[in-house]
C-alpha cells in the first residue's frame, strides 16, 4: 500500500465562453519522507494540484487516497501550506502569525513556547514581537514556514515558496529547507520554476505538461549536493528535456 496514492485526479474550470482542463488525469504514488519538486511551464496546473491536496480546491474526477483511506471534507490530509506571497495577517505580530492555526481554538496564549521553538527552525528567533511590514521578503516567507509547520503536518506544500526572492536570501532558505527536511518526518511537495533548486532539495522532480505528468525523475544524491558532479549535471539534462518535450 503506498503511503499518499492519487489516481486519475482532474480538474475541470468551467468559464463562461470556455472550459479549461487543468488537470488531465493524474497518477502519482508519493513515498513517505520524500521531497518531491514539480516543475513546468506556467499554466501546466501545479498550483491547481497542491490546491486540491491542500483541500482549496475540489476535484472534478479522481481520488486521494492516505494511508489506505479516501481524502474528502471529513479526512483531509494533514498538510501546512506556503504560497508564492507570505500571505502574513498585518494586524498580527511574527509569533502570532506563526500561532495563527491555534486562533480559532483560542490556544494561541499557550502556545508561547511552540512559538519560540518554530522561531528558532525559520532563525528568527529575535523577532517574535515584530510586526509583518518590519521584516523583508525572505523573513516574511520564513514565518509562512514557519504558520505552515506549527500544526506539525506530515505534508508540507509549497508553491514557487521562493520565487520573489533575489538569489542570496533564496539559497539561504533552500538550505533552511533542506535542514527542516532532514530534520526528518515531514514530506515534502514543492512548485518551482528554477530546475537547478529543483536539482538541489529534490528526491523526485515530477515534470508535468498541461495537466499530465511528462516525467518523473528520481534524484539519487545526497545532501548537500554538489552541482559540479557528473550525475546531477547529467539529472539536471534529464529534467530540462523533459521541459523541452512539454509542449
Ligand atoms: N479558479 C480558476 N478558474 C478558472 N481557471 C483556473 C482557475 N485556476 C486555475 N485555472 C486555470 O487552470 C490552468 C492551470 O492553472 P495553475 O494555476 O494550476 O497553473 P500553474 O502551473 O500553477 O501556473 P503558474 O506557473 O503560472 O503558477 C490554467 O489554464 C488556469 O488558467
Ligand atoms: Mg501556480
Amino acid at each position: 500500500m503506498s503511503w499518499l496514492k492519487i489516481e486519475g485526479l482532474k480538474k475541470n474550470y468551467e468559464l463562461e465562453d470556455m472550459d479549461v482542463d487543468a488537470l488531465r488525469g493524474i497518477d502519482l504514488d508519493i513515498e513517505e519522507g520524500g521531497f518531491i519538486v514539480i516543475v513546468g511551464r506556467s499554466g501546466s496546473g501545479k498550483t491547481t494540484l497542491l490546491r486540491i491536496l491542500a483541500g482549496l480546491e475540489k476535484e472534478t474526477a479522481g481520488r486521494i487516497i492516505f494511508k489506505g483511506r479516501i481524502c474528502g471534507e471529513e479526512h483531509p490530509l494533514p498538510v501546512g501550506m506556503v504560497f508564492q506571497e507570505a500571505r502574513l495577517l498585518p494586524w498580527l505580530s511574527v509569533e502570532n502569525n506563526i500561532l495563527f492555526p491555534f486562533h480559532h481554538e483560542g490556544r494561541a496564549k499557550d502556545m508561547h513556547s511552540k512559538a519560540v521553538s518554530l522561531l528558532k527552525m525559520i532563525g528568527l528567533e529575535e523577532y517574535g514581537n515584530a510586526m509583518p511590514h518590519q521584516l523583508s521578503g525572505g523573513m516574511a516567507q520564513r514565518v509562512a514556514l514557519g504558520r505552515a509547520l506549527s500544526c506539525d503536518p506530515d505534508i508540507v506544500l509549497l508553491d514557487e515558496p521562493l520565487g520573489a526572492l533575489d538569489y542570496f536570501t533564496r539559497r539561504a532558505l533552500q538550505r533552511e529547507l533542506a535542514k527542516i527536511y532532514l530534520a526528518g518526518g515531514k514530506t515534502f511537495l514543492m512548485v518551482t520554476h528554477d530546475v537547478g533548486e529543483a536539482l538541489r532539495l529534490g528526491t523526485r522532480v515530477i515534470v508535468l505538461n498541461r495537466g499530465k505528468i511528462e516525467a518523473s525523475i528520481p534524484i539519487e544524491l545526497g545532501y548537500p549536493r554538489d552541482r559540479h558532479s557528473d550525475k546531477f549535471q547529467s539529472l539536471l539534462d534529464e529534467v530540462l528535456e523533459a521541459l523541452d518535450d512539454a509542449e
